[in-house]
């Protein structure tokens, strides 16, 4: 086969066939295709779509491009959670100690940033020495020793996804329902869960902004999970602003281990106990999601989640001593306030432009090979429909390039938008589908 064949068979609009998928995840996976025929690939699927058969061939491919772990030898059920993507988002690192601190084994592939959205991966390198980089019986090893773990894609685990993604990333090709599906399930299907929650995001900083189009990429990859034989549940949540208030990796880290201990932002507290509870009942521990709820709220106030956060810390060699003091964490030399401009109610934010300026301080990349600054990132407090006096502080900006510093508060400022009209205040969910 010839990928320039491939490549101008997808732009044509043609339907690829089961083989032509897994020759080109497979080539590329051993490096025999240049990442530019990729990406000219992945435009091509981004503008022309790709039929189910299509999506499901894919995902297999990107599932299979690696090994594909079975951990029934560890735990008879590994529960596992993936958000489809958005900003602030940090939400793994608070659900996953927490349904681990009750007894089920969580074991999770995550990724790193992409497009204006944050990544775990890149999150949790905010403290020193934290390495995703995981063998497999290191996987199982933790997995069994301390019931969590959260790996990156490794030459082993899903290697496909881990290179398609980091070309999206920079190709303004992620928000493809068929990619953004590919690469979620085959993470997960490759990390041999049993049960997976996912998180599907709708709104201005979500890669799906229309309900009906996340709802049809919940569905179908809640499809693609029970066809593998998994247990799956998809939330449908709101991304019409940030989630919490911190966005930006050390800044993010900050939040999470707040609200592990109790103090974190409301709305955020809120999202992580509801997708936990979800999590908790398909693994079968709680019969109802407010049984669950219980149970959670337990274990969070006796601060076992929190020592199960700093376990994984410690046992993927980062340092403990930045969780029990997240003054410890990476630090920006500017800080600024964001104010008002105006008096009056919080109309709209966009979401998306709040991500961008984060990416544009240096917290995300712009091209493959930009590192990423652990330490800038914002502090937005203000939320849709609250009541703001102009010169307000409603937010924070860290930088680390003056330059950088007043270009982000440009940018923010004008992503929010402030009227006189009365707003109410967003939901955090929209839908669950089983
Ligand atoms: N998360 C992923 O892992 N992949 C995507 O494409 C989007 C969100």
């Amino acid at each position: 086969m010839r990928m320039v064949d491939i490549i101008e068979k997808k732009r044509d609009g043609i339907q690829l066939s089961s083989d032509e998928i897994k020759w080109f995840v497979s080539e590329y996976t051993h490096e025999n295709i240049p990442d530019y025929q990729i990406s000219a690939l992945m435009m091509a699927i981004f503008l022309k779509g790709m039929s189910q058969k299509e999506t499901v061939d894919l995902t297999l491919a990107m599932a299979a491009s690696g090994d594909q772990l079975d951990l029934h030898d560890v735990a008879p059920f590994v529960i596992d959670k993936h958000s489809s993507g958005g900003v602030g988002d940090k939400t793994t690192l608070v659900v996953t100690p927490l349904v681990a601190a009750c007894g089920v084994p969580v074991g999770k592939m995550s990724g790193r940033g992409l497009g204006s959205s944050g990544g775990t991966l890149d999150k949790m390198e905010s403290i020193a020495g934290w390495s995703s980089n995981i063998t497999l019986p290191k996987f199982k090893k933790q997995l069994r020793d301390i019931g969590i773990v959260l790996a990156g894609q490794t030459a082993v685990l899903a290697p496909a996804d881990g290179k398609m993604y980091a070309l999206r990333d920079v190709t303004g090709t992620v928000g493809s329902m068929p990619l953004i599906a590919g690469s979620i399930m085959s993470k997960k299907l490759a990390a041999g869960a049993d049960g997976i929650v996912l998180d599907v995001k709708v709104g201005n900083g979500a890669f799906m902004t229309e309900l009906e189009d996340a709802r049809a990429l919940a569905e179908l990859m809640v499809g693609i999970g029970k066809d593998a034989g998994r247990k799956m549940v998809a939330l449908l949540s709101d991304m019409n602003q940030p989630l919490g208030q911190a966005i930006g990796n050390a800044l993010e880290v900050n939040e999470a281990i707040e609200t592990l201990k109790g103090d974190g932002p409301t709305d955020f507290w809120a999202h992580c106990l509801e997708t936990a509870a979800h999590m908790l009942v398909v693994a079968g521990k709680g019969s109802s999601l407010d049984g669950a709820k219980s149970i959670l709220n337990a274990v969070h106030q006796s601060g076992v989640a929190f020592e199960k956060f700093k376990a994984m810390v410690v046992a993927q060699g980062g340092n403990g001593r930045m969780v029990d003091n997240p003054a410890l964490l990476p630090k920006a030399t500017f800080i600024s306030d964001i104010k008002a401009p105006q008096s009056g109610t919080i109309q709209a934010i966009d979401t998306g432009e709040v991500g961008w300026a984060g990416v544009n301080l240096g917290g995300g990349r712009l091209v493959k090979t930009d590192q990423i600054d652990h330490a800038v990132g914002i502090i937005l407090h203000a939320k849709v429909g609250d009541i703001v006096e102009a010169g307000d502080v409603i937010g924070e900006i860290h930088a680390n390039d003056s330059m950088k510093q007043s270009l982000a508060l440009a940018q923010i400022l004008s992503a929010i938008t402030i009227g006189d009209e009365p707003v109410e205040p967003l939901p955090l969910f929209y839908g669950t589908i089983i």
